[in-house]
């Protein structure tokens, strides 16, 4: 077992059931025994652990949180203002009005908005206004949608309703059993999916969720297709943009696809590493959140909608998603020609700005786990996903693809001896949602 970090990780276990508060941050989703877990700081794109010793994000960068590059001097700079200026009080901050006008500015379809503070959280809201608007239970959902009730109880039937949409084998215990058969999951690009739903469940249908891109791009006719059969059937169409949001412009993803949602949900990107999350949506939608309990009192406090503010004024100003684009492509590049070359077979996929590198190999989870162990080794934080951030250099690119071509050779080099496993200094890396010892 390697360093500082690794040794607080197994205090962190005893004390902290499932070791982190976030799936996708456990060191067991990256590199067994040997992931530094903790960082003593974060600056651009450049992390710290424990020992000191800094690393490039070349993975998640937060997760896809720091679309600007961890700790950004102008979001900071807001941030610090609104901490001088009193974080919180018995009155509202102003800043919530301004940024629910830049909001349904950037989003013309849009008339109202209601704040929450994380992803999960406001898609919870978002489904809950649908519910209460429309009198209905039902939701079709495709993708990932976070930790509550109403999108884990898809799993209650079987086990593996949610397995194709992001995470697999979410566990569903705790969630009530009375909500089974209330969320129905479609895949992407895949309306007859959604079709069949529609014709068991239609009228009792609260809402349609979807992310209007993630992995793949939609095929011709797809969205217009989710949007007609909403309306048919009267459901609310919620976009999830917590991911998608900010990545191909200044806002929803689904603009650039001129396609209106009923109900648009931003989190993650739209604050840079300060919580905040937002649901906007057409007047008579929204005014639904009025005949439902929905309040919380850290959903009041300053910091959030400060720094989302001046995010995104920072992405308008800079053209951010002109760079992620650029980045993007020259890592996706890059991961094929040095598959060519060293004679890997890997897949790559996803929209540029959140690339996706897969090996496709039978023990490919040992591959990957290799890969990261070796790019570690290099000074790099690199696993199958690739968030580009504003703060990312062609330097930083072609430092991370020297090194990845380096490890590629190593890696095809052991798949011609078949022994990957025995090069690995720990475990093979966790794929998806299980129990920790
Ligand atoms: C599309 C989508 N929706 C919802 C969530 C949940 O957001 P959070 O982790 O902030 O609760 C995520 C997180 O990855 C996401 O990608």
């Amino acid at each position: 077992m390697s360093g500082s970090g690794q040794q607080l990780y197994v205090r962190g276990k005893r004390r902290i059931p499932g070791g982190t508060q976030l799936l996708s941050k456990r060191p067991e989703m990256f590199l067994p025994d040997q992931w530094p877990a903790y960082y003593s700081k974060a600056r651009g794109v450049e992390v710290w652990d424990l020992d000191g010793r800094r690393y490039v994000d070349m993975s998640y960068n937060g997760i896809g949180a720091c679309i600007l590059g961890a700790a950004d001097p102008d979001v900071d700079e807001a941030v610090r203002r609104a901490v001088q200026a009193g974080s919180m009080s018995t009155l509202n901050c102003p800043e919530e009005v301004e940024l629910a006008d830049l909001l349904c500015e950037l989003h013309p379809w849009a008339e109202k908005v209601r704040y929450t503070r994380c992803g999960g959280e406001a898609m919870a809201v978002a489904v809950r206004i649908a519910r209460a608007c429309t009198g209905r239970e039902q939701v079709a959902f495709c993708g990932y949608h976070g930790w509550h009730d109403w999108y884990l109880s898809a799993n209650l039937g079987q086990e593996d309703a949610l397995d194709g949409h992001l995470l697999p084998g979410l566990a569903p215990a705790g969630v009530p059993r009375g909500l089974a058969g209330t969320a129905h999951p479609f895949s992407y690009n895949r309306p007859e999916q959604l079709e069949a739903i529609v014709a068991d469940h239609g009228g009792q249908l609260a809402a349609i969720v979807i992310e209007p891109v993630r992995s793949q791009k939609p095929e011709p006719g797809f969205l217009e297709g989710v949007r007609r059969m909403a309306r048919q059937v009267g459901a609310v169409l919620i976009f999830d943009e917590v991911s998608s949001g900010w990545r191909l412009n200044t806002g929803g993803a689904h603009l650039l696809y001129d396609q209106t949602p009923d109900l648009a949900v931003f989190a993650k990107a739209m604050s840079n590493g300060y919580a905040m999350a937002a649901v906007i949506g057409i007047g008579h939608v929204m005014d639904a959140a009025q005949n439902s309990f929905i309040s919380s009192t850290y959903w009041t406090e300053r910091i959030g909608p400060a720094a989302a503010l001046a995010t995104i004024a920072k992405h308008r100003r800079c053209e951010v998603p002109r760079h992620l684009a650029a980045v993007g492509e020259r890592v996706q590049a890059g991961w094929r020609s040095a598959a060519e070359q060293t004679g890997l077979s890997i897949k790559v996929s996803g929209l540029a700005p959140m690339s996706h590198l897969s090996f496709d190999y039978e023990n490919g989870p040992a591959v990957r786990t290799l890969f990261t162990q070796e790019m570690l080794s290099h000074g790099f934080l690199a696993s199958e996903g690739f968030y580009a951030t504003y703060a990312h250099t062609d330097g930083h690119v072609d430092e991370y693809l020297a090194a990845l071509r380096e490890t590629f050779g190593i890696i095809a080099g052991a798949i011609e001896r078949a022994n990957v496993e025995r090069l690995l200094k720990g475990p093979v890396a966790h794929a998806g949602f299980g129990r920790l010892t």
